[in-house]
């Protein structure tokens, strides 16, 4: 446990793609804390979804910071229209980008926060010096490139495993936690390390944003709802 309240960063992906700007506005209304935008290629993962326009086109519609996860191939070639967009968080894969350091001095260098996501099926290792350097870990406890999938068994141990390596490289970089996140595993996971849950069909699943965040964040603070 961090101590300080786990945020909650609703996952777009999940929401009605035609009324993007309502799912926003409901998500702010409900107290999250970020929204969490999933990009996808069609080459890192098979899905393709949104991109740099679409963050423009919202980022009128809530004050909400926009914490993107670039699920994309060579990412440094367009990961700054993000910025532009209005991304105040950005994670780029490890499997996908070999010059952390440079996109981290870059996102950085424009105020913004940077982080690196990993895949479940990639050893924790990969993240040995990056942990010292980026802002946060974006833990996969899916397969990257759907809304809806069911939460990895052994993710809990893992984000605990990931506190200890951050914690014995003397780093402080947070961790966040992305895919099949909800109800019965926000607790848990919070008290792993976890600092920043992104959820998805959790929020958007039940027809009530409101009370979805609500039961998370009372889950993720031990408050078993
Ligand atoms: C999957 C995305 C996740 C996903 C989360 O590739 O990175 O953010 O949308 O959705 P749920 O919470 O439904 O797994
Ligand atoms: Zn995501």
């Amino acid at each position: 446990m961090t101590g300080r309240p786990v945020r909650i960063a609703p996952s777009l992906l999940s929401a009605d793609f035609g009324r993007l700007a309502e799912a926003v506005a409901s998500c702010e209304t409900a107290g999250a804390d970020a929204i969490h935008f999933d990009v996808m290629d069609g080459r890192f993962v098979p899905n393709l979804t949104v991109g740099p326009i679409v963050l423009s086109a919202l980022r009128g519609a809530t004050a909400l910071p926009f914490d993107v996860h670039l699920m994309i191939e060579e990412p440094l070639r367009t990961f700054e229209q993000y910025l532009d967009a209005g991304a105040s968080r950005l994670a780029v894969h490890v499997e996908a980008e070999p010059h952390l350091h440079r996109f981290a001095q870059i996102v950085r260098g424009r105020g913004a926060s940077p982080g690196v996501a990993i895949n479940p099926g990639t050893s924790l290792l990969a993240l040995d010096e990056a942990v010292r350097f980026v802002d946060f870990v974006l833990v996969m406890t899916v397969n990257p490139g759907w809304g809806g999938q069911s939460f990895l068994p052994g993710s809990v141990a893992r984000v605990r495993e990931l506190s200890e390596l951050i914690r014995s490289r003397g780093a402080s970089c947070e961790i966040a936690v992305d895919g099949g996140v909800g109800p019965g595993n926000a607790g848990d996971l919070a008290a792993a390390g976890a600092a920043h849950l992104v959820a998805g069909s959790a929020v958007f699943g039940r027809g009530d944003v409101a009370a979805a965040v609500a039961t998370l964040r009372g889950a993720a603070s031990g408050l078993r709802t």
